[in-house]
């Protein structure tokens, strides 16, 4: 199945009951795997899980630790937007020039760099050790 086809076939299977908004995310594996996953709701509201770190944590669980490309799709009426936390953590597993496709029902689709979808990212040049231990 290709990464758009699962990352669709996944959001079926979203468990939103509180927001009625599934989405479904799936990326591609530096070892060229897909893995999908879906949002997944908690009547304790902040307990719930978005659709990306489901896709990342069956790739991290699979044993794999970088991505190469991510899909992202929702019934939306713009393609659907990552919240901030998912930017910062496909960003953990991806690079800056990794393609990341949004998309929503109709078809609309917008493709950018994970670069784009969170520029200025923090990364590991914040935690200089010349900068640690300062007080
Ligand atoms: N959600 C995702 O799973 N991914 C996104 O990119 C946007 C938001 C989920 C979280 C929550 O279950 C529902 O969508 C409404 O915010």
């Amino acid at each position: 199945m290709s990464l758009e086809k699962s990352a669709f076939a996944v959001r079926e299977n979203a468990y939103a009951p509180y927001s009625n908004f599934k989405v479904g995310a799936a990326v591609l594996s530096e070892g060229g795997e897909i893995y999908a996953g879906c949002n997944v709701e908690n009547i304790a509201y902040p307990e719930g899980t978005c659709a990306e770190a489901g896709a990342i944590a069956a790739m991290v669980a699979a044993g794999e630790s970088k991505l190469t490309e991510v899909f992202v799709v929702a019934d939306s009426k713009q393609p659907v937007s990552p919240c901030g936390g998912c930017r910062q953590k496909l960003a953990e597993f991806g690079a800056s020039d990794t393609k990341v496709t949004l998309a929503n029902l109709d078809g609309v689709r917008v493709t950018m760099t994970m670069a784009e979808l969170l520029p200025g990212a923090f990364g590991t040049d914040h935690m200089d050790a010349d900068h640690q231990d300062r007080d």
